[in-house]
Protein backbone atom coordinates (compact mmCIF):
# COMPACT_ATOMS: atom_id res chain seq x y z
CA UNK A 1 0.00 0.00 0.00
CA UNK A 2 1.33 3.61 -0.78
CA UNK A 3 2.06 6.02 2.00
CA UNK A 4 -1.03 7.92 0.32
CA UNK A 5 -3.28 5.43 0.40
CA UNK A 6 -2.17 4.48 4.56
CA UNK A 7 -2.52 8.38 5.67
CA UNK A 8 -5.89 8.19 3.84
CA UNK A 9 -6.55 4.84 5.81
CA UNK A 10 -5.85 6.52 9.18
CA UNK A 11 -8.06 9.55 8.61
CA UNK A 12 -5.46 11.76 6.75
CA UNK A 13 -2.53 14.08 7.63
CA UNK A 14 -3.32 15.17 11.04
CA UNK A 15 -4.62 12.13 12.08
CA UNK A 16 -0.98 10.71 11.17
CA UNK A 17 0.21 13.77 13.26
CA UNK A 18 -1.49 12.98 16.37
CA UNK A 19 -0.50 8.66 15.95
CA UNK A 20 2.79 9.77 15.58
CA UNK A 21 3.55 12.95 17.72
CA UNK A 22 4.70 14.44 15.16
CA UNK A 23 4.16 17.75 13.01
CA UNK A 24 2.99 18.64 9.69
CA UNK A 25 5.80 19.29 7.89
CA UNK A 26 6.98 15.42 9.44
CA UNK A 27 4.29 13.70 7.52
CA UNK A 28 5.07 16.09 4.31
CA UNK A 29 8.15 14.17 4.60
CA UNK A 30 7.09 10.91 4.80
CA UNK A 31 4.95 11.58 1.82
CA UNK A 32 8.54 13.20 -0.09
CA UNK A 33 10.34 9.66 0.94
CA UNK A 34 7.60 7.28 0.14
CA UNK A 35 7.70 5.81 3.54
CA UNK A 36 7.85 6.25 7.23
CA UNK A 37 10.52 5.79 9.96
CA UNK A 38 10.92 2.81 10.74
CA UNK A 39 10.19 3.45 14.50
CA UNK A 40 6.64 4.35 13.03
CA UNK A 41 5.57 1.24 11.94
CA UNK A 42 4.37 -0.69 14.76
CA UNK A 43 2.27 2.11 15.85
CA UNK A 44 0.53 2.49 11.85
CA UNK A 45 0.71 -1.66 11.28
CA UNK A 46 -1.52 -1.58 15.20
CA UNK A 47 -3.57 1.62 13.95
CA UNK A 48 -4.56 -0.23 10.76
CA UNK A 49 -5.49 -3.35 12.47
CA UNK A 50 -7.79 -1.69 14.97
CA UNK A 51 -9.48 -0.13 11.53
CA UNK A 52 -9.95 -3.31 10.08
CA UNK A 53 -6.71 -3.15 7.41
CA UNK A 54 -4.55 -5.90 7.60
CA UNK A 55 -0.93 -5.25 6.69
CA UNK A 56 2.18 -6.91 7.13
CA UNK A 57 4.03 -5.05 9.79
CA UNK A 58 7.25 -5.23 8.12
CA UNK A 59 6.70 -3.49 4.73
CA UNK A 60 3.26 -2.36 5.93
CA UNK A 61 1.95 -4.02 2.31
CA UNK A 62 -1.86 -5.24 1.89
CA UNK A 63 -2.16 -8.87 2.99
CA UNK A 64 -5.31 -11.46 3.24
CA UNK A 65 -8.72 -10.83 2.09
CA UNK A 66 -8.69 -7.21 2.17
CA UNK A 67 -5.72 -7.75 -1.00
CA UNK A 68 -8.12 -9.45 -2.69
CA UNK A 69 -9.97 -6.56 -2.86
CA UNK A 70 -7.79 -4.14 -3.85
CA UNK A 71 -5.10 -3.70 -6.50
CA UNK A 72 -3.35 -6.89 -8.39
CA UNK A 73 -0.16 -5.35 -7.09
CA UNK A 74 -1.01 -5.62 -3.67
CA UNK A 75 -2.44 -8.96 -4.22
CA UNK A 76 1.33 -10.03 -5.29
CA UNK A 77 2.51 -9.64 -1.95
CA UNK A 78 -0.40 -11.96 -0.62
CA UNK A 79 1.89 -14.83 -0.10
CA UNK A 80 5.83 -13.44 0.19
CA UNK A 81 3.60 -11.77 3.49
CA UNK A 82 1.42 -14.93 4.75
CA UNK A 83 4.03 -15.67 7.45
CA UNK A 84 3.85 -11.91 8.75
CA UNK A 85 0.37 -12.32 8.79
CA UNK A 86 0.25 -15.31 11.54
CA UNK A 87 2.75 -13.65 13.54
CA UNK A 88 1.06 -10.24 13.28
CA UNK A 89 -2.53 -12.28 14.28
CA UNK A 90 -1.13 -14.66 16.85
CA UNK A 91 0.41 -11.20 19.00
CA UNK A 92 3.79 -12.21 17.86
CA UNK A 93 4.58 -8.80 16.42
CA UNK A 94 4.44 -6.21 19.04
CA UNK A 95 6.36 -3.42 20.02
CA UNK A 96 9.08 -5.17 22.26
CA UNK A 97 10.18 -4.40 26.25
CA UNK A 98 13.15 -3.19 26.83
CA UNK A 99 14.04 -2.45 30.83
CA UNK A 100 17.52 -0.77 30.38
CA UNK A 101 19.28 -0.65 34.07
CA UNK A 102 22.27 2.11 33.91
CA UNK A 103 24.09 1.74 36.79
CA UNK A 104 26.78 4.69 38.07
CA UNK A 105 30.00 5.50 35.77
CA UNK A 106 30.13 8.26 33.17
CA UNK A 107 29.62 6.19 30.06
CA UNK A 108 26.04 6.24 31.60
CA UNK A 109 25.71 9.33 28.90
CA UNK A 110 26.00 6.78 26.01
CA UNK A 111 23.04 4.69 27.25
CA UNK A 112 21.27 8.05 26.35
CA UNK A 113 22.39 7.34 22.48
CA UNK A 114 21.31 3.62 22.84
CA UNK A 115 17.66 4.45 24.11
CA UNK A 116 17.30 7.07 21.30
CA UNK A 117 18.51 4.14 18.88
CA UNK A 118 16.10 1.29 20.78
CA UNK A 119 13.39 4.09 20.03
CA UNK A 120 13.77 4.42 16.08
CA UNK A 121 13.54 0.57 16.54
CA UNK A 122 10.07 1.48 17.83
CA UNK A 123 10.71 -0.26 21.11
CA UNK A 124 9.25 0.21 24.28
CA UNK A 125 12.06 1.78 27.25
CA UNK A 126 11.76 1.63 30.72
CA UNK A 127 14.56 2.94 32.40
CA UNK A 128 15.84 1.99 35.94
CA UNK A 129 18.67 4.02 36.79
CA UNK A 130 20.88 3.34 40.38
CA UNK A 131 21.93 6.06 42.42
CA UNK A 132 25.06 6.58 41.19
CA UNK A 133 23.77 6.46 37.60
CA UNK A 134 21.25 9.03 38.41
CA UNK A 135 25.14 11.19 39.23
CA UNK A 136 25.47 11.15 35.56
CA UNK A 137 22.35 11.69 33.70
CA UNK A 138 19.34 12.89 34.95
CA UNK A 139 16.12 11.36 35.31
CA UNK A 140 14.60 13.84 33.18
CA UNK A 141 16.81 13.45 30.09
CA UNK A 142 16.54 9.89 30.27
CA UNK A 143 12.56 9.98 30.22
CA UNK A 144 12.62 12.73 27.95
CA UNK A 145 13.98 10.20 25.29
CA UNK A 146 12.30 7.16 26.65
CA UNK A 147 8.92 8.64 26.72
CA UNK A 148 8.39 7.11 30.14
CA UNK A 149 8.58 7.43 33.79
CA UNK A 150 12.00 7.17 35.02
CA UNK A 151 12.14 4.48 38.05
CA UNK A 152 14.84 4.77 40.85
CA UNK A 153 13.60 3.66 44.24
CA UNK A 154 12.64 0.34 45.35
CA UNK A 155 10.63 1.85 48.07
CA UNK A 156 8.70 4.64 46.18
CA UNK A 157 4.77 4.47 47.36
CA UNK A 158 4.41 6.29 43.84
CA UNK A 159 6.18 4.17 41.38
CA UNK A 160 4.45 1.03 43.17
CA UNK A 161 1.48 1.79 43.04
CA UNK A 162 1.96 2.56 39.07
CA UNK A 163 4.12 -0.14 38.21
CA UNK A 164 5.31 -2.42 41.02
CA UNK A 165 9.25 -2.91 40.92
CA UNK A 166 7.67 -6.96 40.44
CA UNK A 167 5.74 -5.83 37.13
CA UNK A 168 8.53 -3.65 35.80
CA UNK A 169 10.78 -6.71 35.60
CA UNK A 170 7.74 -9.23 34.23
CA UNK A 171 7.11 -6.69 31.94
CA UNK A 172 10.41 -6.91 30.37
CA UNK A 173 11.15 -8.85 27.01
CA UNK A 174 14.66 -7.99 27.83
CA UNK A 175 17.39 -6.37 30.49
CA UNK A 176 19.67 -4.37 29.27
CA UNK A 177 22.26 -3.26 32.18
CA UNK A 178 24.05 -0.21 30.43
CA UNK A 179 26.67 0.78 31.30
CA UNK A 180 27.29 -1.79 33.85
CA UNK A 181 29.52 -1.17 36.84
CA UNK A 182 31.88 -3.69 39.12
CA UNK A 183 29.48 -2.60 41.85
CA UNK A 184 26.72 -3.80 39.52
CA UNK A 185 27.88 -6.94 38.92
CA UNK A 186 29.20 -7.82 41.74
CA UNK A 187 25.94 -7.18 43.39
CA UNK A 188 23.83 -9.04 40.87
CA UNK A 189 26.43 -12.29 41.14
CA UNK A 190 25.96 -12.53 44.61
CA UNK A 191 22.15 -12.13 44.20
CA UNK A 192 21.64 -9.43 45.73
CA UNK A 193 18.60 -7.22 46.20
CA UNK A 194 20.10 -3.69 47.78
CA UNK A 195 18.10 -1.58 45.03
CA UNK A 196 15.53 -1.48 42.59
CA UNK A 197 17.79 -2.28 40.00
CA UNK A 198 19.25 -5.64 41.48
CA UNK A 199 15.54 -6.42 42.65
CA UNK A 200 14.66 -6.03 38.94
CA UNK A 201 17.53 -8.30 37.76
CA UNK A 202 16.33 -11.09 39.84
CA UNK A 203 12.72 -10.86 39.89
CA UNK A 204 12.86 -10.86 36.20
CA UNK A 205 12.36 -14.25 33.53
CA UNK A 206 13.87 -11.87 30.57
CA UNK A 207 17.16 -12.55 28.92
CA UNK A 208 19.71 -10.07 30.60
CA UNK A 209 22.47 -8.46 28.05
CA UNK A 210 25.31 -6.80 30.39
CA UNK A 211 27.53 -3.62 28.75
CA UNK A 212 29.94 -3.61 31.48
CA UNK A 213 32.71 -0.30 31.71
CA UNK A 214 34.85 0.29 34.64
CA UNK A 215 38.85 1.70 35.11
CA UNK A 216 40.63 -1.13 33.05
CA UNK A 217 42.36 -2.51 36.72
CA UNK A 218 38.96 -2.83 38.42
CA UNK A 219 37.58 -4.83 35.14
CA UNK A 220 40.71 -7.32 35.22
CA UNK A 221 40.92 -7.70 38.73
CA UNK A 222 40.36 -11.35 40.13
CA UNK A 223 36.74 -10.45 41.51
CA UNK A 224 35.56 -8.46 38.76
CA UNK A 225 36.49 -11.77 36.32
CA UNK A 226 35.12 -14.21 38.74
CA UNK A 227 31.77 -12.20 38.70
CA UNK A 228 31.16 -11.83 34.99
CA UNK A 229 31.90 -15.81 34.82
CA UNK A 230 29.42 -16.45 36.91
CA UNK A 231 27.04 -14.30 35.63
CA UNK A 232 27.78 -15.85 32.05
CA UNK A 233 27.39 -19.52 33.49
CA UNK A 234 23.83 -17.94 34.51
CA UNK A 235 23.05 -17.53 31.04
CA UNK A 236 23.55 -13.61 30.87
CA UNK A 237 25.18 -12.36 28.13
CA UNK A 238 28.17 -10.25 28.18
CA UNK A 239 29.38 -7.40 25.67
CA UNK A 240 32.67 -5.61 26.21
CA UNK A 241 34.25 -3.89 27.17
CA UNK A 242 36.32 -2.22 24.90
CA UNK A 243 40.08 -1.84 25.01
CA UNK A 244 41.70 2.08 24.67
CA UNK A 245 41.66 5.17 26.46
CA UNK A 246 39.35 5.58 29.60
CA UNK A 247 37.79 8.85 31.18
CA UNK A 248 40.10 8.10 34.50
CA UNK A 249 42.83 8.78 32.10
CA UNK A 250 43.91 4.72 31.55
CA UNK A 251 44.65 2.90 28.86
CA UNK A 252 43.14 -0.86 28.99
CA UNK A 253 40.09 -3.18 28.19
CA UNK A 254 37.05 -0.88 30.44
CA UNK A 255 35.50 1.30 27.71
CA UNK A 256 31.42 0.55 27.28
CA UNK A 257 31.20 -0.55 23.69
CA UNK A 258 29.48 1.77 21.24
CA UNK A 259 25.43 1.53 22.07
CA UNK A 260 24.88 0.59 18.25
CA UNK A 261 26.84 -2.91 18.80
CA UNK A 262 24.64 -3.16 22.19
CA UNK A 263 21.39 -2.40 20.24
CA UNK A 264 22.31 -5.03 17.51
CA UNK A 265 23.44 -7.58 20.54
CA UNK A 266 20.08 -6.72 22.25
CA UNK A 267 18.31 -7.24 18.93
CA UNK A 268 19.26 -10.99 18.57
CA UNK A 269 18.53 -11.71 22.07
CA UNK A 270 14.83 -10.30 22.00
CA UNK A 271 12.69 -13.10 22.32
CA UNK A 272 10.45 -13.95 18.57
CA UNK A 273 14.08 -12.56 16.78
CA UNK A 274 14.66 -14.67 14.32
CA UNK A 275 17.88 -14.12 12.77
CA UNK A 276 18.34 -17.80 11.58
CA UNK A 277 15.23 -17.19 9.43
CA UNK A 278 15.03 -19.77 6.36
CA UNK A 279 18.44 -21.83 7.69
CA UNK A 280 17.41 -25.61 8.02
CA UNK A 281 19.68 -27.05 10.63
CA UNK A 282 19.47 -30.57 11.72
CA UNK A 283 21.09 -31.89 15.33
CA UNK A 284 21.46 -35.33 16.45
CA UNK A 285 21.04 -35.88 19.80
CA UNK A 286 20.36 -38.68 22.79
CA UNK A 287 22.25 -42.07 22.47
CA UNK A 288 21.92 -44.85 19.66
CA UNK A 289 21.05 -48.02 21.10
CA UNK A 290 22.05 -51.13 19.38
CA UNK A 291 19.91 -54.31 19.66
CA UNK A 292 22.07 -58.00 20.50
CA UNK A 293 18.69 -59.92 20.54
CA UNK A 294 15.42 -58.70 20.12
CA UNK A 295 14.78 -57.46 23.56
CA UNK A 296 18.68 -56.66 25.08
CA UNK A 297 20.76 -53.96 23.61
CA UNK A 298 24.02 -52.06 24.65
CA UNK A 299 23.61 -48.26 25.37
CA UNK A 300 25.52 -45.33 26.69
CA UNK A 301 24.47 -42.65 29.49
CA UNK A 302 23.76 -39.82 27.21
CA UNK A 303 20.20 -37.70 28.67
CA UNK A 304 20.13 -36.20 24.86
CA UNK A 305 19.93 -32.50 27.12
CA UNK A 306 22.36 -30.91 25.32
CA UNK A 307 21.02 -31.63 21.95
CA UNK A 308 17.44 -30.84 22.65
CA UNK A 309 18.64 -27.37 24.56
CA UNK A 310 19.94 -26.64 20.96
CA UNK A 311 17.18 -27.92 18.59
CA UNK A 312 15.27 -26.01 21.11
CA UNK A 313 17.35 -22.79 21.24
CA UNK A 314 18.31 -22.43 17.57
CA UNK A 315 14.02 -22.91 16.67
CA UNK A 316 13.41 -19.80 19.32
CA UNK A 317 15.85 -18.13 16.93
CA UNK A 318 13.98 -18.95 13.83
CA UNK A 319 15.63 -21.88 12.36
CA UNK A 320 14.13 -24.74 10.47
CA UNK A 321 14.88 -27.55 13.20
CA UNK A 322 14.75 -31.08 12.03
CA UNK A 323 16.26 -32.92 15.86
CA UNK A 324 17.16 -36.86 15.06
CA UNK A 325 17.26 -38.59 18.30
CA UNK A 326 17.93 -41.41 19.88
CA UNK A 327 15.78 -42.90 22.69
CA UNK A 328 15.56 -40.27 25.82
CA UNK A 329 13.23 -39.64 28.14
CA UNK A 330 12.50 -36.44 27.53
CA UNK A 331 9.72 -34.50 26.03
CA UNK A 332 10.14 -33.55 22.61
CA UNK A 333 11.61 -29.77 22.72
CA UNK A 334 9.36 -27.19 21.06
CA UNK A 335 9.46 -26.06 17.77
CA UNK A 336 11.28 -28.78 16.28
CA UNK A 337 10.41 -31.31 14.12
CA UNK A 338 12.00 -34.61 16.12
CA UNK A 339 12.58 -37.84 13.95
CA UNK A 340 13.33 -40.85 16.76
CA UNK A 341 15.23 -43.32 15.97
CA UNK A 342 17.27 -46.15 17.62
CA UNK A 343 20.21 -47.26 16.18
CA UNK A 344 23.11 -45.20 14.49
CA UNK A 345 22.53 -46.64 11.49
CA UNK A 346 18.90 -45.04 11.27
CA UNK A 347 20.20 -42.42 12.74
CA UNK A 348 22.80 -42.08 9.64
CA UNK A 349 20.57 -42.51 7.27
CA UNK A 350 17.49 -39.81 9.64
CA UNK A 351 20.45 -37.64 8.81
CA UNK A 352 20.90 -37.79 5.46
CA UNK A 353 17.43 -37.67 4.44
CA UNK A 354 17.12 -34.39 5.97
CA UNK A 355 20.00 -32.94 3.67
CA UNK A 356 20.19 -30.11 2.17
CA UNK A 357 20.73 -28.28 4.88
CA UNK A 358 22.72 -25.34 6.13
CA UNK A 359 24.14 -27.03 9.45
CA UNK A 360 24.56 -30.21 11.09
CA UNK A 361 25.27 -30.42 14.94
CA UNK A 362 25.98 -34.23 15.78
CA UNK A 363 25.41 -33.95 19.56
CA UNK A 364 24.33 -37.26 19.78
CA UNK A 365 26.25 -40.31 21.61
CA UNK A 366 26.35 -42.81 19.07
CA UNK A 367 27.72 -46.19 19.65
CA UNK A 368 30.94 -46.74 18.43
CA UNK A 369 29.93 -50.88 17.56
CA UNK A 370 27.27 -52.72 17.13
CA UNK A 371 26.54 -56.25 17.20
CA UNK A 372 27.27 -58.40 14.87
CA UNK A 373 24.39 -60.80 13.21
CA UNK A 374 21.91 -59.44 16.18
CA UNK A 375 18.67 -60.92 15.17
CA UNK A 376 15.41 -60.65 16.60
CA UNK A 377 15.27 -63.76 18.82
CA UNK A 378 16.09 -63.70 22.14
CA UNK A 379 19.50 -65.17 22.77
CA UNK A 380 18.88 -68.22 24.76
CA UNK A 381 20.54 -68.34 28.43
CA UNK A 382 22.66 -71.62 28.60
CA UNK A 383 24.07 -71.94 32.12
CA UNK A 384 27.92 -72.14 31.70
CA UNK A 385 28.17 -70.78 28.08
CA UNK A 386 27.63 -67.17 27.40
CA UNK A 387 27.46 -66.05 24.44
CA UNK A 388 30.64 -64.33 22.32
CA UNK A 389 29.57 -61.10 20.99
CA UNK A 390 31.06 -59.59 17.67
CA UNK A 391 31.10 -56.44 16.94
CA UNK A 392 31.16 -54.22 13.24
CA UNK A 393 32.11 -50.70 13.43
CA UNK A 394 29.01 -48.51 12.93
CA UNK A 395 28.99 -45.71 10.49
CA UNK A 396 30.42 -41.66 11.98
CA UNK A 397 27.81 -39.54 11.52
CA UNK A 398 29.95 -36.91 11.57
CA UNK A 399 32.81 -37.60 9.15
CA UNK A 400 30.00 -38.85 6.81
CA UNK A 401 28.37 -35.52 6.95
CA UNK A 402 31.66 -33.86 7.02
CA UNK A 403 32.86 -35.39 3.63
CA UNK A 404 29.44 -35.53 1.89
CA UNK A 405 29.14 -33.80 -1.51
CA UNK A 406 25.73 -31.91 0.30
CA UNK A 407 28.26 -30.81 3.14
CA UNK A 408 26.17 -28.01 4.67
CA UNK A 409 27.96 -25.01 5.06
CA UNK A 410 28.76 -25.22 9.12
CA UNK A 411 29.27 -29.12 10.36
CA UNK A 412 29.69 -28.93 14.16
CA UNK A 413 30.64 -31.97 16.58
CA UNK A 414 31.25 -32.57 20.16
CA UNK A 415 33.91 -34.45 21.80
CA UNK A 416 33.61 -36.16 25.23
CA UNK A 417 37.50 -36.18 26.20
CA UNK A 418 38.64 -37.55 29.44
CA UNK A 419 42.08 -35.59 29.53
CA UNK A 420 43.61 -32.27 27.38
CA UNK A 421 40.07 -31.71 25.76
CA UNK A 422 41.11 -29.08 23.60
CA UNK A 423 44.50 -30.86 22.45
CA UNK A 424 42.09 -34.14 21.70
CA UNK A 425 38.84 -31.98 20.07
CA UNK A 426 41.17 -30.17 17.68
CA UNK A 427 42.77 -33.50 16.96
CA UNK A 428 38.94 -34.68 16.67
CA UNK A 429 38.12 -31.83 14.15
CA UNK A 430 40.85 -32.34 11.67
CA UNK A 431 40.26 -35.52 11.43
CA UNK A 432 36.62 -35.84 11.26
CA UNK A 433 36.41 -33.00 8.65
CA UNK A 434 34.10 -30.68 11.08
CA UNK A 435 34.28 -26.81 10.99
CA UNK A 436 33.82 -26.70 14.72
CA UNK A 437 33.96 -29.21 17.77
CA UNK A 438 32.68 -28.43 21.35
CA UNK A 439 35.16 -30.41 23.51
CA UNK A 440 34.15 -31.40 27.31
CA UNK A 441 36.02 -33.03 29.94
CA UNK A 442 33.91 -35.92 31.36
CA UNK A 443 36.65 -37.08 33.39
CA UNK A 444 36.68 -34.02 35.41
CA UNK A 445 35.12 -34.22 38.57
CA UNK A 446 31.81 -32.42 38.05
CA UNK A 447 29.50 -35.05 36.19
CA UNK A 448 28.12 -34.36 32.35
CA UNK A 449 26.38 -36.93 31.74
CA UNK A 450 22.66 -36.32 32.61
CA UNK A 451 23.74 -33.13 34.46
CA UNK A 452 21.88 -29.70 33.54
CA UNK A 453 25.28 -28.03 33.34
CA UNK A 454 28.23 -28.75 31.22
CA UNK A 455 32.09 -27.26 30.83
CA UNK A 456 32.62 -26.93 26.90
CA UNK A 457 35.48 -25.91 24.98
CA UNK A 458 34.66 -24.29 21.87
CA UNK A 459 37.44 -25.14 18.89
CA UNK A 460 37.25 -23.21 15.47
CA UNK A 461 39.93 -23.89 12.80
CA UNK A 462 41.05 -20.07 14.40
CA UNK A 463 41.75 -21.70 17.76
CA UNK A 464 40.26 -22.60 21.08
CA UNK A 465 38.08 -20.30 23.70
CA UNK A 466 36.96 -21.85 27.05
CA UNK A 467 33.60 -21.31 28.38
CA UNK A 468 32.67 -20.40 31.89
CA UNK A 469 31.13 -24.27 33.07
CA UNK A 470 27.32 -23.01 32.34
CA UNK A 471 23.58 -24.58 32.00
CA UNK A 472 23.28 -27.12 28.47
CA UNK A 473 20.88 -24.17 27.99
CA UNK A 474 23.37 -21.44 28.02
CA UNK A 475 25.80 -23.51 26.19
CA UNK A 476 23.22 -23.46 23.63
CA UNK A 477 22.45 -20.44 23.27
CA UNK A 478 26.23 -19.55 23.04
CA UNK A 479 26.32 -21.96 20.11
CA UNK A 480 23.18 -20.40 18.22
CA UNK A 481 25.35 -16.97 19.23
CA UNK A 482 28.42 -18.04 17.08
CA UNK A 483 26.15 -19.83 14.21
CA UNK A 484 24.15 -16.84 13.74
CA UNK A 485 27.59 -14.49 13.19
CA UNK A 486 28.73 -17.66 10.81
CA UNK A 487 25.51 -18.23 9.00
CA UNK A 488 24.47 -14.67 8.62
CA UNK A 489 27.48 -12.84 8.49
CA UNK A 490 30.14 -15.47 7.51
O1 LIG B 1 34.64 -40.18 17.87
P1 LIG B 1 33.77 -39.60 18.92
O2 LIG B 1 32.60 -40.46 19.29
O3 LIG B 1 34.51 -39.09 20.12
O4 LIG B 1 33.19 -38.27 18.23
C1 LIG B 1 32.22 -37.49 18.81
C2 LIG B 1 31.53 -36.70 17.77
O5 LIG B 1 31.29 -37.46 16.62
C3 LIG B 1 30.14 -36.26 18.24
O6 LIG B 1 29.85 -35.06 17.57
C4 LIG B 1 29.27 -37.40 17.76
O7 LIG B 1 27.92 -36.97 17.60
C5 LIG B 1 29.90 -37.74 16.46
N1 LIG B 1 29.79 -39.17 16.09
C6 LIG B 1 28.98 -39.52 15.03
N2 LIG B 1 28.88 -40.83 14.65
C7 LIG B 1 29.60 -41.77 15.30
C8 LIG B 1 30.42 -41.42 16.37
C9 LIG B 1 30.49 -40.11 16.75
O8 LIG B 1 28.32 -38.65 14.46
N3 LIG B 1 29.49 -43.03 14.91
Amino acid sequence: MNIDAIIDQLGGASAVQALLGVGPSAVSNYRIRGAFPEYARVKIWQALKARGVQVDPETLELIGAVAEASSPQTTASTAASSTASSAASSGGVTAPSILLIISGGIAAYKALELIRRMKDKGWQVRVIMTKGGAQFVTPLSVSALSGEKTYTDLFSLTDEAEMGHIRLARDADLVVVAPATANIMARMAQGMSDDLATTAVLATGAPILIAPAMNPHMWANPATRANAETLKSRGMRIIGPDSGDTACGEEGAGRLVDPMAILSMAEQMLPGQTPLKNRRIVVTSGPTHEPIDGVRYIANRSSGKQGQAIAEVLARHGAEVTLISGPVDLPPPAGADVIRVTTAKEMLSATLNALPADAVICAAAVADWAVDGAGKAKLKKTPGQPPALTFVENPDILATISGHPQRPKLVVGFAAETETPVAHGDDKRRRKGCDWILANDVGAEAPVFGADDNQVHFITAKGAVTWPRMTKHAVAEHLATEMIKELTHG
